[in-house]
């Protein structure tokens, strides 16, 4: 079993992204949570179009449900726009979005280890919130670089180490997983803190952006929603799945009440020299 459970390639991709509603109702239950932070993909999509050449060819590794892929499209008017993953379910939706909305997309389904592209074909490379996915996140950048062309840039974005400790923390205290608080982070192989070191492995950092997200869950049943789609916890069996019967269990253990957490976003804005 590895150190988190976010490198385990059999979660990765037997669970956490085998669907598009598992990743929409992870990253809703934190939206309807968010009470400040700003919008990270607004964020991204910002930096990215800060040293676009015209027309950029532009590519989105790890680009889940294509959010950041479609306002890259909308922003950037790119010559070419490539989006990256190894799920095929979410690069479905990936192609269903961006037709819907008018935009032509090349989808390619691959490790981002092994990225099938040319070298030095990528004027604009983007990978948010998928690096922490690798045990190995210094060879991913080292593929970025390859398909970057001379002056290309890279936008890679993750969270800080002790993003959401306030929910192992009221986890731990509530005695459904005792030691929650103390396990390794989730992104422990590419955090904020480390994330600017490994880029510089194989690009030269520019900018580096940090913006605290805070997120307020109104009571233990919005928790649950929340936490039912995290693999950190080690939660009993009976309550798997089921944000219902989670939210019942804190209600036992724990005094209803908002629970407010904690992320810092890091963006790493590097070029190839
Ligand atoms: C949290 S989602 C991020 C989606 C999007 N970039 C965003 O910021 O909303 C992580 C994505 O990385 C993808 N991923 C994880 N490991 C990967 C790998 N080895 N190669 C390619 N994609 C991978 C997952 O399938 C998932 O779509």
């Amino acid at each position: 079993m590895p150190a988190t459970p976010f490198i385990d390639p059999d979660l990765i991709a037997g669970s956490l992204y085998s669907t598009p509603a598992r990743i929409a109702e992870r990253t809703g239950a934190l939206h309807a949570a968010k009470i400040s932070g700003g919008d990270a993909t607004a964020a991204v999509v910002d930096l990215a179009a800060s040293s676009a050449v015209p027309a950029p060819r532009i590519c989105d590794i790890g680009c889940g449900r294509g959010t950041t892929t479609l306002r890259l499209a909308t922003r950037l008017a790119p010559a070419q726009l490539i989006a990256v993953d190894q799920s095929r379910a979410l690069l479905g939706t990936v192609a269903e979005r961006l037709d819907d909305a008018g935009h032509s997309v090349r989808t390619v389904c691959a490790d981002f280890h092994h990225l099938p592209l040319p070298d030095a074909s990528i004027d604009i490379a983007v990978a948010a919130n998928c690096l922490y996915h690798s045990a190995r996140p210094a060879d991913v950048v080292a593929q970025i670089a390859r398909c970057l062309t001379a002056g290309g840039r890279a936008v890679l974005v993750t969270k800080s180490a002790d993003s959401y400790r306030q929910i192992d923390e009221l986890i731990a205290e509530a005695g459904l997983d005792p030691d929650a608080a103390a396990r390794p982070s989730l992104y422990e192989t590419f955090h904020g803190d480390t994330a600017p070191g490994i880029v510089a492995t194989s690009l030269r950092v520019e900018q580096v952006l940090r913006q605290q997200h805070v997120f307020r869950f109104a009571g233990l049943d919005q928790l649950a929603g929340y936490v039912d789609t995290s693999p950190k916890y080690h939660l009993p069996d009976r309550l798997a799945g089921s944000a219902g019967l989670l939210a019942d269990e804190f209600r036992r253990r724990l005094r209803d009440r908002p629970v407010v957490a904690t992320s810092t976003v890091t963006y790493v804005k590097a070029v190839r020299p």
